[in-house]
């Protein structure tokens, strides 16, 4: 048994989908698990050259993996069909490929109303905040109780622990600044965005074998707080990295990446393995600058940033950079 965990250490927008779509290729995986969030996600895959944008489904139905939306997510039913016919009409096999798990929560069109009328928070108005609060208000809707789901239900006990060996791997949506523990209240999201989010899920701690979290060299945020200093290097970023919302098109605010910020969110995820997305867009700008201390440092190269980075960031376990 054993389970590998891809999470954001960022406020989403990471690349994350690039990570579990190259992992879904090389890892052996028997099951790819959605442990959170709903459609206001969007993972932008390229898969054998032709671009996909999912919402709810992971990414190993690429490569034919039982995909399961767990447990800790919320679904929206109308948007997983559309997304079932996408995928088959981008020539994805998705048959017997795809499930919700029974207790998974569903997004009501009230719900998405509801998000409508959201001014202060800047969500995607996809419903998540409303159906995660029927959910916790004990008053939600399940996946199992859904008419058109039944083909598409799954047990995440019986699935996981009643079939024999199995390696799953554990795909999280967003990111830690989103986190509605650890995220920066209130402009976060409403469910749990770490490590801890894929344990919910029927996942025990003593399978865990890698957590991979995804940062980018620098750094974005969508919503309605006051993220992007004023800087012309940063609408550059935003030009040359295509920082535009993947599910709302709105433009993403950028600013330095925050190394303070993404150290307690390696430590608090028990992240091991590091990847830093988009070195490409940085060496466009050519400008190497992150936060430490609340300060701005500067560095001349990209290797200088990367080593700096690399020290900064030991794993407190294996005791060694955990940054690859
Ligand atoms: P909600 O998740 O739609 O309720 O939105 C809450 C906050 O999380 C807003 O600032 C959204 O822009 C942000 N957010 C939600 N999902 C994503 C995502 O997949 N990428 C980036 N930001 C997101
Ligand atoms: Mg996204």
């Amino acid at each position: 048994m054993q389970a590998d965990i891809v999470v954001g250490v960022q406020a989403g927008d990471e690349a994350k989908g690039k990570v579990t779509h190259h992992l879904c290729r090389e890892g052996n995986y028997t099951h790819v698990l959605r442990f959170n969030g709903g459609c206001n996600a969007g993972h932008t895959i390229y898969h054998e050259g032709k671009k996909f944008v999912t919402h709810h489904i992971p990414a190993g139905v690429f490569y034919g993996i039982k995909s399961i939306i767990g447990s800790g997510c919320v679904v929206n039913v109308k948007q997983f069909f559309k997304e079932l016919k996408e995928l088959k009409k981008g020539g994805i096999d998705v048959d017997g490929k795809v499930f919700i798990a029974r207790n998974t929560h569903i997004i009501t069109d009230e719900h998405l109303e509801q998000d409508g009328r959201d001014r202060s928070i800047g969500t995607t108005k996809r419903g998540n905040g409303p159906a995660y609060s029927d959910k916790y208000g004990r008053s939600g809707q399940l996946a199992k109780d859904h008419p058109d789901l039944g083909p598409y239900l799954i047990d995440l006990y019986e699935e996981l622990h009643e079939n024999g060996s199995v390696r799953v791997l554990c795909e999280g949506a967003q990111g830690f600044e989103l986190d509605i523990d650890w995220g920066d209240y209130p402009y976060v999201t409403s469910s749990h965005c770490t490590a801890a989010g894929a344990l919910l899920n029927a996942i025990p701690h003593s399978w865990i074998r890698n957590v991979w979290g995804v940062a980018k060299i620098y750094e974005t945020y969508v919503g309605a707080k006051q993220f992007e200093p004023n800087n012309p290097a940063f609408p550059l970023l935003r030009k040359y990295g295509e920082e535009y919302g993947a599910t709302t098109g709105r433009p993403r605010q950028c600013n330095w990446l925050n190394l303070d910020r993404l150290t307690k969110a390696v430590n608090i995820n028990g992240v091991n393995r590091l990847v830093i997305n988009k070195m490409d867009v940085m060496r466009q700008l050519d400008q190497w600058t992150l936060i430490k201390g609340g300060e701005e440092k500067h560095f001349k190269s990209e290797s200088e940033i990367k080593s700096y980075m690399a020290k900064q960031l030991t794993d407190p376990l294996e005791r060694r950079p955990v940054l690859i």
